[in-house]
């Protein structure tokens, strides 16, 4: 096992580049299997998810093969439609086969995913969906058996905007008869670039990035071409990293109509922002104001930047309260920033941050994606010396964080345990 290890106290100064959006990626991966022909996406991060998404194409008989920051996906031969239970509980994004092979072979059998670090995070959603559109759902020995003769478009109303149950039913849709609407489908950039791409494969789908999206289903779709967008996660990261080390960075590929509410809330906190060359200037203020946030979904503030945004609080001069409304347990950083030292207090679904504790550095554990990362940039400003564990969380989600903090004078380095 490998571990990261900062000396804090250096306020980071220079210019990052954004990666391709892993949340991205990985739907725009698994739509390469609508179409019978070869497909190439560009700009895709180099990340555990990745390597985890391409071994389920290469299990269901897709030939895959990187190029420098693309991969090719051929996908005229699918030899099977089943997801393991062991790739589903290593990345539960593979769920999102489950539409695409529905839709191609009229056939998955998709290990359930069982809870995560974060929450229950069922798939209840996706499969209303897909009995909607006309498959037949049976749950056996904790695997989903999905099978139809053909997807028929129907009026589907989502209880709440699922990332993935919107991206599995726009695939599934793509290639149904008829007309399919999606009512309270999410709204994030990474719908946007799948509906764009699918569109560019031939189909037909409208309202993408609003709340109704309209797909009028086609015979069938030609194989994809697309670069993957920034990696909003990632950029609001470095963002924070600039304003936790009151540095001066310049972060290359952050597009600012995609996080409007991280950039309003760090601006109330006293962070200056403006775009600049082909990203975001952010210049971090020797004190920073509290600020309250409650998570949401988009284009509310992103639940995946809560853990990042209450290790920048814990530097506030004064209290400020953050809710999290999307996931159920999504708080696992506190313990680990209360042993550098913060102030926080969890009331239910908040959290209670009382800044200007001066952070210590300390032997702390990643418990899951973004929790590690909040993580790295407490110890980023923390006194002394932080050794964060279990990093394997962390190379989930971002592509050589340590050398690209490095680069920005960060005292930071990978050992093994
Ligand atoms: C996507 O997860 C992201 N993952 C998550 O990012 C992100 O946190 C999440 O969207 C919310 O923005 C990928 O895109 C690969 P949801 P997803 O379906 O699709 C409940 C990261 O750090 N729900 O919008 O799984 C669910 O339990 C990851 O990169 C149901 O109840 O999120 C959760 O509470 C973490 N039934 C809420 O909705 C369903 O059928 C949001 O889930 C589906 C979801």
């Amino acid at each position: 096992m490998e571990k990261i290890v900062i000396q804090g106290g250096v306020p980071l100064t220079g210019e990052v580049q954004v990666s391709g959006a892993k949340n991205s990626s990985l739907p725009l991966l698994f739509a390469t299997l609508l179409a019978d022909g070869v497909s190439e996406i560009c700009n895709v991060p180099n990340l555990r998810d990745i390597s985890t998404a391409v071994k389920l194409l290469r299990e269901l008989g897709a030939d895959v093969s990187h190029h420098g920051d693309c991969i090719r996906v051929d996908a005229r031969r699918i030899q099977s439609v089943e997801a393991s239970y062991d790739l589903v509980k290593t990345m539960r994004a593979s769920v999102l086969v489950l539409g695409p092979l529905l839709a191609r072979c009229g056939h998955a059998r998709v290990s359930l995913p069982g809870g995560c670090a974060i929450g229950a995070r069922p798939i209840n959603l996706h499969l209303k969906g897909f009995e909607a559109l006309g498959a037949r759902i049976q749950l056996d020995h904790g695997y989903v058996e999905a099978t139809a003769d053909r997807l028929r478009g129907a009026k589907i109303y989502l209880d709440m905007p699922t990332v993935g149950g919107t991206e599995n039913l726009l695939m599934a849709a793509a290639l149904a008869e008829g007309v399919t609407v999606l009512e309270n489908a999410a709204r994030e950039p990474e719908i946007v670039q799948l509906a764009e791409a699918l569109n560019s494969m031939g189909a037909k789908i409208e309202g993408a990035g609003t709340a109704i999206i309209r797909i009028q289903g086609v015979e069938r779709l030609q194989p994809l071409n697309c670069s993957v967008i920034p990696d909003r996660i990632e950029a609001g990261t470095f963002m924070i990293a600039a304003a936790i080390t009151a540095g001066d960075l310049l972060v290359r590929g952050a597009v600012e109509e995609h996080q409007e509410a991280l950039i309003s809330k760090l601006v109330d906190a006293g962070v200056l922002i403006r775009p600049e060359a082909d990203g975001l200037r952010v210049v971090g203020p020797e004190k920073l104001q509290p600020v309250d946030i409650r998570t949401s979904v988009f284009p509310g503030f992103p639940t995946d930047m809560q853990a990042q945004f209450m290790a920048l609080m814990t530097k506030a001069d004064g209290t400020s309260r953050i809710s999290e409304t999307v996931f159920e347990n999504r708080f696992m950083h506190v313990c680990e920033l209360q042993r550098m030292g913060a102030d926080i207090q969890i009331d239910g679904h908040s959290a209670i941050i009382r800044g200007c504790t001066p952070l210590t550095g300390a032997p702390v554990m990643a418990t899951d994606l973004r929790a590690s990362a909040s993580l790295i940039l407490a110890a980023l400003a923390a006194e002394n010396t932080t050794e964060v564990s279990r990093i394997y969380h962390l190379d989930r989600g971002y592509e050589k964080i340590e050398k690209k903090l490095a680069a920005l004078g960060a005292r930071i380095w990978r050992e093994q345990e």
